[in-house]
C-alpha cells in the first residue's frame, strides 16, 4: 500500500532549514527556523537548564509513568508562569503535550469534539503550521486581517471587521505575545476590545503561547492572556516551554482549558487525558520535569528568569540597531516597524522574488513571506542584512 501514499508538501519553514545547511558560502545568514542564537551563533543549553538536569539525575529514582496528563507539578507551575493570579487552579483543565505543537493539536481536537461545526478564525498571517494541522483535521479555517504591510503594524480596524463575521461556537485562535510571523501584536486596549466582541458574539478564544519573556517581560507578555482568562467563560491556551527554557528538542508544551466555572474542569481534564492516551498515551516528562524544578526553586528561577532577560534584551537591542541601520540607509522611517516588533520574529512585509533575491545574492536566509528571526543576527551581521534589504530594492 506504500506505493498509493502521495507526496506531502514540505513545510517552508522546515525546508528553508536544509537549503541554508546545503549553502556553501562562508557569510550565509540563517535567520529562518524559530530557534534562539547567541552572537556566536550558537543555541546555548541555559545555565539552569543544565543544573536542573544534573539534580534530576542525582535525585531521580525512577522513570515508570507519571499520568496521563504529565506531572502535576509541572502543570501547576506553568499555569501558574502563564496565568499567575487571574484564575484559581481549579479553573484549569491541563495537560503535558510534546511541545507546543502537541497542545495546537489537541486544543483543535477538543474543540471538534465539543463543537464540531466549529470554525477556528485565524490572523492572516499566522504559524503555517496552525494552517497546516486544521487542514489535516478537516476544520474550517477562516482568516482575519491581521497585519499592515504599509505600517508594520495590526491591521486592527480590519481585524475586528472580520471577526464581526463571527458565530456562536466559532474559535479564534490568538497569538498571547510575539506574534508569529508578524512580530506585530495587540495592546490592552485592543485585547479588551478583542474580548467584548468574543464575549459578544459567543466565540471561544485559543490562544497561542510559545515565546512569553522573548517581547517585553515575562509579565508583560502574559497580560493579553490573563486579561482573557479572567474575562471569559471558556478559553483554550496552548503554551509552549521550547523557547523560553530553550528546550526545543524535549518537546515541552502544554494545553490548558479554562473555565470560569470551576464545575466544567472534571470534564474537561477527563477529555484532555483521554486525548493524550488516544494519540501518545503518556506525554514527554524529561522537559516537563526540568522546567518544573527550575520555577520551584528560587534560585534556579531566578537564575533562569535572569538570562531569559538577557536573551529578550540581545533581541531587542539587535531590532532596534536594524531599525537605526535601515534608517540611515534609506533616508527614512519606513523601517522604524522594526524597531516596535516584539519577539523572535519580524516581517519586513516585501514580496516572495525579493526574499529570493536576497538569498540568491546575499546569502540572507528569510522564510518566503519575509519572515526574519531577529536572532539569526549579530551585531556584525545587521549592517550586512540592512545592505541587502535596501540593494535589493525593498
Ligand atoms: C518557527 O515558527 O520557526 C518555529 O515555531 C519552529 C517551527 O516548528 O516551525
Amino acid at each position: 500500500m506504500f506505493e498509493n501514499l502521495k507526496e506531502q508538501p514540505a513545510d517552508k519553514i522546515l525546508a528553508l532549514m536544509g537549503m541554508y545547511k546545503a549553502d556553501p558560502r562562508d557569510d550565509k545568514i540563517d535567520l529562518g527556523v524559530g530557534v534562539y542564537k547567541n552572537a556566536e551563533g550558537v543555541t546555548p543549553v541555559m545555565r539552569a537548564v543544565k543544573a536542573a538536569e544534573q539534580k534530576i539525575w542525582e535525585e531521580q529514582t525512577t522513570k515508570a509513568y507519571t499520568g496521563l496528563a504529565g506531572d502535576p507539578d509541572y502543570a501547576d507551575a506553568l499555569i501558574n508562569l502563564v496565568l499567575g493570579d487571574a484564575v484559581t487552579r481549579d479553573q484549569v483543565a491541563a495537560v503535558a503535550t510534546p511541545g507546543g505543537t502537541g497542545a495546537v493539536r489537541q486544543a483543535f481536537e477538543m474543540i471538534k469534539m465539543g463543537n464540531p461545526e466549529a470554525r477556528v478564525f485565524v490572523s492572516d498571517p499566522t504559524w503555517p503550521n496552525h494552517l497546516s494541522i486544521l487542514k489535516y483535521l478537516g476544520m474550517e479555517v477562516v482568516p482575519y486581517r491581521y497585519f499592515d504591510s504599509e505600517t508594520g503594524g495590526v491591521a486592527f480596524d480590519g481585524m475586528v471587521e472580520d471577526l464581526k463575521g463571527l458565530k456562536a461556537g466559532d474559535v479564534v485562535l490568538l497569538h498571547g505575545c510575539c506574534h508569529n510571523p508578524t512580530g506585530a501584536n495587540l495592546n490592552m486596549t485592543q485585547w479588551r476590545e478583542v474580548v467584548a466582541l468574543l464575549n459578544d458574539k459567543g466565540a471561544l478564544p485559543m490562544i497561542d503561547i510559545a515565546y512569553q519573556g522573548f517581547g517585553d517581560g515575562l509579565d508583560e507578555d502574559a497580560a493579553g492572556t490573563r486579561y482573557v482568562a479572567e474575562n471569559v467563560p471558556e478559553l483554550l491556551i496552548a503554551a509552549s516551554c521550547s523557547k523560553n527554557f530553550g528546550i526545543y528538542r524535549e518537546r515541552t508544551g502544554l494545553l490548558m482549558a479554562v473555565s470560569a466555572d470551576a464545575g466544567k474542569t472534571k470534564l474537561a481534564q477527563g477529555t484532555l487525558a483521554y486525548l493524550n492516551r488516544q494519540n501518545y498515551s503518556f506525554p514527554p516528562d524529561h522537559g516537563a520535569r526540568i522546567v518544573s524544578t527550575i520555577l520551584n526553586d528560587p534560585a534556579l528561577r531566578a537564575d533562569w528568569a535572569g538570562e531569559l532577560e538577557d536573551v529578550r534584551l540581545s533581541m531587542l537591542g539587535l531590532r532596534k540597531q536594524l531599525a537605526d541601520e535601515l534608517q540611515k540607509l534609506s533616508g527614512s522611517d519606513r523601517f522604524a516597524f522594526l524597531g516596535q516588533h516584539r519577539g523572535m520574529f519580524s516581517r519586513l512585509g516585501t514580496t516572495p522574488e525579493l526574499v529570493e533575491k536576497m538569498r540568491a545574492e546575499s546569502g540572507i536566509y528569510m522564510v518566503g513571506d519575509s519572515r526574519m528571526n531577529i536572532a539569526g543576527l549579530n551585531t556584525q551581521t545587521v549592517p550586512i542584512l540592512a545592505k541587502a534589504i535596501i540593494d535589493a530594492g525593498v
